[in-house]
C-alpha cells in the first residue's frame, strides 16, 4: 500500500527514479511523474487505465519554466497566466519538442498549468522536470479531494501519496486554447468564465455537445460514480422515485420524507464556492451508501456553478 507522508525528500527521490506519487494541488490531487520521461509517462496511463487518446496536463513552477515547454504562448494566454497563476487555470498551446508526444497523445499542443499548493509548489521548485499529472482518480471516477481517496482507489499502485489535505477548491482546472485567435474553454472549473473574460475580453465555452476526441474531459458521461445519478427537479424526482432507495445531493436545501444521513446538502448557505469544494466528496460518500439512485439538482449557474453544473451532468450521463 501506498505510504501517506509530506515528505518533500522522499516524493523528489521517487519521482527522480521514475516512480509515480500522487500531488496535492488546490483544486484535485494529481498522479504525477517526470512529464520528460516516457516510461513514467506511460505508468501513468497504465495506473489510471487511462486510454492513450487522452492527453496529460503538464506542471510547472512558473511561467517562466511554461515557456521552456511551449513554442509559443499567445498575448492572451501570458495575461491570462500572470493573472491566475498559480492556479486553477491549464493553458493549451503549442508544445516544445522537449515534451514527448506521449504525453499530448501525438497532439501539437500540451495542456500548461501552475497549480497554487504550497507543498506542491516546493516539490516543483526542486525538480528539474515539470509534472505530467492527471486527477489521481481510475479513468472515468470522480477526482479525488483527499489522500484517503487516493488511497482508497490507487493505494495498491502507487508508492507514495503526499498528503496536502483536503483540496481548497476541490473541481478540476478551468482549460482554456486559443483558436484562431480566440480565447476557448475547454472545461469549465475552478475559474469562472466571467473572470476569463475581465481580462481577455470575450471567450467562447465550447458545448459538451461538440464532444471530440481531442479533448476526452469533456466526454459526457465523466466524473461518474458508480451510482445511477439523476439530475432535475428533486422535488418532481422524488415523486417519480417514491418506490426506489434514494439519496439526494441538493444545492442548499433539506427534503422531507429522506433520511438525513441519505441526504447530502452542498452548501446550506448556498454559496457556490463551498459547493464546488465538497461537490467530489459527496459523490463518493453518497456512492458508499445502500441506496440504489442519486437525485439531484442543478446550481446557480454563474461562477463555480458552471464547472458544477458539467460535472453533475457528466456525473448524470449513462455510460453509452
Ligand atoms: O485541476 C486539474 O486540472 C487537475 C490537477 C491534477 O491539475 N488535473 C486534471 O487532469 O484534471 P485530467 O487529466 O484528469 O484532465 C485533464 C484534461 C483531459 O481530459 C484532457 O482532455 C485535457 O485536460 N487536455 C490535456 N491536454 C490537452 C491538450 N493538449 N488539448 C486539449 N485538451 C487537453
Ligand atoms: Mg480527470
Amino acid at each position: 500500500m501506498a505510504e501517506i507522508g509530506t515528505d518533500l525528500n522522499k516524493a523528489k527521490r521517487l519521482l527522480e527514479e521514475g516512480n509515480l506519487v500522487a500531488i496535492p494541488t488546490e483544486t484535485v490531487y494529481g498522479l504525477a511523474g517526470n512529464a520528460l520521461d516516457n516510461a513514467a509517462v506511460a505508468r501513468i496511463f497504465a495506473v489510471k487505465e487511462r486510454p492513450f487518446f487522452d492527453p496529460l496536463i503538464v506542471h510547472v513552477p512558473s511561467l517562466e519554466r511554461a515557456h521552456d515547454y511551449a513554442r509559443e504562448i499567445p498575448d492572451a494566454g501570458v495575461k491570462l497566466a500572470r493573472r491566475f497563476w498559480p492556479g486553477p487555470l491549464t493553458l493549451v498551446v503549442l508544445k516544445s519538442v522537449r515534451i514527448p508526444d506521449l504525453v499530448t497523445s501525438g497532439q501539437q499542443t500540451v495542456g500548461l498549468r501552475s497549480p497554487d499548493h504550497a507543498l506542491t509548489r516546493r516539490l516543483l521548485d526542486r525538480l528539474d522536470f515539470p509534472l505530467a499529472a492527471p486527477s489521481a482518480n481510475p479513468f472515468g471516477y470522480v477526482s479525488p479531494t483527499e489522500a484517503a481517496h487516493v488511497s482508497d482507489q490507487l493505494g495498491d499502485r502507487i508508492p507514495y501519496i503526499l498528503d496536502g489535505g483536503p483540496c481548497r477548491i476541490g473541481i478540476e482546472s478551468t482549460i482554456v486554447g486559443f483558436e484562431d485567435g480566440r480565447v476557448v474553454i475547454y472545461r469549465t472549473g475552478g475559474i469562472g468564465v466571467e473572470a476569463i473574460e475581465q481580462v481577455v475580453g470575450s471567450a467562447r465555452v465550447r458545448d459538451q455537445e461538440d464532444a471530440n476526441l481531442q479533448v476526452p474531459g469533456q466526454l459526457k458521461s465523466h466524473y461518474a460514480p458508480r451510482k445511477k445519478v439523476i439530475l432535475g427537479s428533486i422535488p418532481q424526482l422524488l415523486q417519480e422515485y417514491r418506490h426506489s432507495r434514494v439519496a439526494i445531493l441538493s444545492f442548499a436545501t433539506a427534503y422531507a420524507g429522506v433520511p438525513p444521513e441519505h441526504q447530502f446538502i452542498l452548501s446550506p448557505s448556498a454559496n457556490l464556492e463551498e459547493a464546488a469544494q465538497r461537490l467530489f466528496f459527496a459523490l463518493r460518500m453518497l456512492d458508499k451508501l445502500e441506496i440504489e439512485v442519486i437525485l439531484t439538482e442543478e446550481v446557480p449557474a454563474h461562477g463555480l456553478g458552471r464547472a458544477i453544473n458539467d460535472r453533475l451532468r457528466r456525473a448524470a450521463a449513462t455510460v453509452g
